[in-house]
């Protein structure tokens, strides 16, 4: 496959035949997004709020009930998919200008630059103009297929990264926004909700993370320290709360050991508020049909 079906300049066999090189550099991308329903970046303006644990438990648990998924890691810096994932070494495999992404599941395919690092402990420096290079590569080579979701895990902050992303996939990405309840930073959370709409696109919501503990005595929450920020900077942001994720030891252990949480553990607490962060992800109206 070539991406260069139904471009005017392809051959019968679907190559390119454009001697001049291909004449529309986005229609491999077009063709790629058209085949993605849905697509949902997960960022913070803040780093450790558990953006990583969450994109990758929102897409098991978008896979588990019976959804095709795929996650994107571009965290060029930190790739983390891949170890949460238990896919750490693993390899796509690579083909003339496309690479497979790697199957987690029949449901769940993975995509991220750890996959290719010859070595984690690796500082990769690349400037902003490479990483979006990188990225649109990441979703234009990668043959994601037919998907319903596409969930992308962005390092912390509003840089290079979310940019590109937000850029790449077009208006119709929406933004899911992870905080902490502690000191919550509205500045923080102001700036990652104005970005989104800076750059053209809409936030669908925001997650508390780490709001309250889930106590493995009793099984409920208790709420250790002040929660609910996230709730009201919702309210002050205007934008959809969509829920909160207690701190459970469970989480940081399954990171640690590569399984994820939401596999294991969808009745606990916190399996439950996952489920409460997905609800409105499984609601979101199909979008239009191309043709
Ligand atoms: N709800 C939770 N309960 C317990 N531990 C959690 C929870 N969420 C995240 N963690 C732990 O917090 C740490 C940071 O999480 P994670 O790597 O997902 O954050 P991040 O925002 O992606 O970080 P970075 O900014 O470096 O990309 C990890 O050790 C993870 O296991
Ligand atoms: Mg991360
Ligand atoms: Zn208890």
């Amino acid at each position: 496959m070539s991406g260069c079906e139904g471009c005017a300049s392809a051959a019968p066999d679907g190559s390119c035949s454009s001697e001049s090189g291909c004449t529309n550099p986005d229609e491999k991308l077009n063709k790629t997004l058209s085949r993605i329903k849905h697509k949902i970046v997960v960022m913070s303006g803040k780093g450790g709020v558990g953006k990583s644990t969450v994109a990758a438990n929102i897409a098991v648990a978008l896979s588990l009930a019976g959804k095709k998924v795929g996650l994107l890691d571009v965290d060029v810096h930190g790739p983390s998919v891949p170890r949460l994932l238990s896919l750490k070494g693993k390899q796509p495999h690579m083909g003339d200008q496309v690479m497979e992404p790697v199957p987690w599941s029949k449901n769940l395919s993975v995509m991220s630059l750890g996959f290719m690092l010859p070595d984690d402990r690796q500082a990769v420096i690349w400037r902003g103009p490479v990483k979006m290079g990188l990225i649109k590569q990441f979703v234009e080579d990668v043959m994601w297929g037919d998907l319903d979701y596409l969930i992308v895990d962005c390092p912390p902050g509003t840089g290079d990264e979310p940019l590109s992303t937000l850029q790449t996939l077009g208006p119709t990405a929406i933004g899911v926004i992870v905080t902490t309840p502690q000191g919550v930073a509205i500045d923080d959370v102001r700036r990652s909700v104005s970005f989104v709409g800076e750059v053209g696109n809409r936030v669908l919501g925001i997650v508390e993370n780490m709001s309250g503990f889930a106590c493995p005595n009793c099984g409920t929450v208790h709420d250790i320290f002040k929660s609910g920020g996230g709730e009201e900077l919702a309210k002050e942001a205007g934008v959809r709360f969509l829920g909160r994720i207690p701190l459970d030891p469970e989480v940081a252990t399954s990171g640690d050991e590569g399984y994820p949480f939401m596999k294991v553990h969808r009745e606990t607490v916190t399996g439950k508020a996952f489920e409460q962060v997905i609800e409105p992800m499984l609601n979101l109206p199909d979008p239009p049909k191309a043709d």
